[in-house]
């Protein structure tokens, strides 16, 4: 590998797709980065030296991401790589940052269940976010779930997750099915078919992407509603809201870290920002947010450190802290993921999200489920009801 610079700018790799069946949510995860990029570069860059990203498009191929971040790490002298959604793309860019000692800062919520030295994870664990949307849909809707997802990783192992949390409390999973990433209208509309028969208390959506406007528009086809079989989902937020329309996701329930109505200065302030950059249109959601806040975790752990170093950066990120939109967020010192702030959220008449839970707290990463149960989300002192 060629000698690397300490002077002129710092390059960092961006692996966000702008085409395929996750360029919806995966464009705004760039936006977040670069918003945040921006930033640090308008207020002096790190000790004078500028960030520079090295952004290519994946087209929401795990292929792709794998060839590209090798070609980041290895052609473009990059050390640090901002990117991935779909837990499979993470999944084929591990190997990568592992081999090369390099580092790669997720933005999206997952299935938990791992660990590298070599990922730093700023979505929610299942702990921040399943927990909390199974303990709220068995009060609220009742018992017997109706479980979709696309075809790939992260769908059956939060199923596996949410089957577990369900049994744990008298739950009954009236089915599961899994469509491919690429489904056409038509397979969602059979799937819908199916839930009106079975007749469950709320359907649990682990689809992500495009599938996520068709399995709304089946839904709504064959005279589903959503005040009593209402979709409940970690992934369908703001930017598949706006893609699909309000009147299609309208009374939908998503458990998240970050909505665009979270209360505060700091993110009316970032909203402000996000809008006046990127476009009126814009809405904010979870996965750009993290996007934006791991960005500026990352520049104050250069600073720190004074160069791209991994080994250095991994020394500082560990504990590390941001005020973020959602709250103030740290990076665990033992597990690489964040201390995040659960919420839970329906869609309005607006087509943004009413916040309805909320903790009162951040709560701590706990990757494995070791130390989370559903009494820890539904003890008082954790959750403060925002509306009865
Ligand atoms: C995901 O695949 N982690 C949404």
């Amino acid at each position: 590998m060629a000698r690397r610079r300490t002077d002129g700018p710092i390059r960092i790799g961006a692996l966000f797709s702008r085409t395929g069946v996750t360029a919806v949510i995966e464009r705004s995860q760039f936006i977040g980065t670069r918003l945040a990029v921006e930033e640090i570069n308008e207020a002096g860059g790190i000790d004078g030296r500028e960030l520079e990203l090295v952004a290519y498009d994946p087209e929401s191929r795990s292929e792709r991401f794998q060839q590209l971040a090798e070609r980041l790490v290895q052609d473009d002298e990059v050390r640090v790589i901002f990117g991935c959604y779909m837990s499979s793309t993470r999944k084929a860019v591990m190997p990568v940052v592992e081999r090369w000692n390099a580092l790669l800062l997720y933005p999206t919520l997952y299935e938990g269940f791992e660990y590298s030295r070599n990922v730093i994870y700023t979505g929610a664990a299942p702990n921040q976010n399943s927990v909390q949307l199974a303990e709220y849909m068995l009060r609220m809707f009742g018992t017997r779930v109706y479980m979709i997802g696309s075809d790939y990783v992260y769908p059956y192992e939060t199923n596996r997750i949410m089957t577990d949390l369900l049994l744990e409390r008298g739950g009954e999973k009236v089915a599961e099915r899994y469509l491919p990433l690429n489904a056409p209208w038509r397979d969602y509309l059979a799937v819908a078919k199916q839930i009106r028969t079975a007749s469950p208390d709320f359907i649990f959506s682990t689809v992500v992407g495009e599938g996520t406007t068709h399995l709304h528009r089946a839904f709504a086809e064959v005279g589903l509603e959503s005040t009593t079989t209402p979709i409940a989902s970690l992934t369908t937020c703001e930017a598949e809201v706006q893609a699909m329309g309000r009147e299609l996701a309208r009374g939908h329930i998503t458990s998240a870290v970050y909505f665009e109505t979270v209360a505060g200065e700091a993110n009316r302030r970032f909203v402000e920002r996000c809008r006046r950059r990127f476009g009126e249109d814009l809405r904010t959601n979870m996965c750009l947010e993290a996007a934006y806040f791991q960005v500026h975790l990352l520049a104050n752990a250069l600073r720190k450190v004074g160069s791209d170093n991994v080994r250095e950066l991994l020394r500082v990120l560990p504990g590390s802290e941001f005020a973020a939109p959602q709250g103030t967020v740290r990076i665990d010192e033992d597990n690489h993921h964040t201390y995040l702030t659960p919420r839970i959220g329906r869609v309005d008449d607006s087509g943004g999200f009413e916040i309805i839970e909320e903790s009162v707290q951040w709560v701590r990463p706990d990757p494995y489920l070791v130390d989370y149960t559903l009494e820890d989300w539904s003890n008082v002192p954790t959750l403060k009801k925002r509306k009865a």
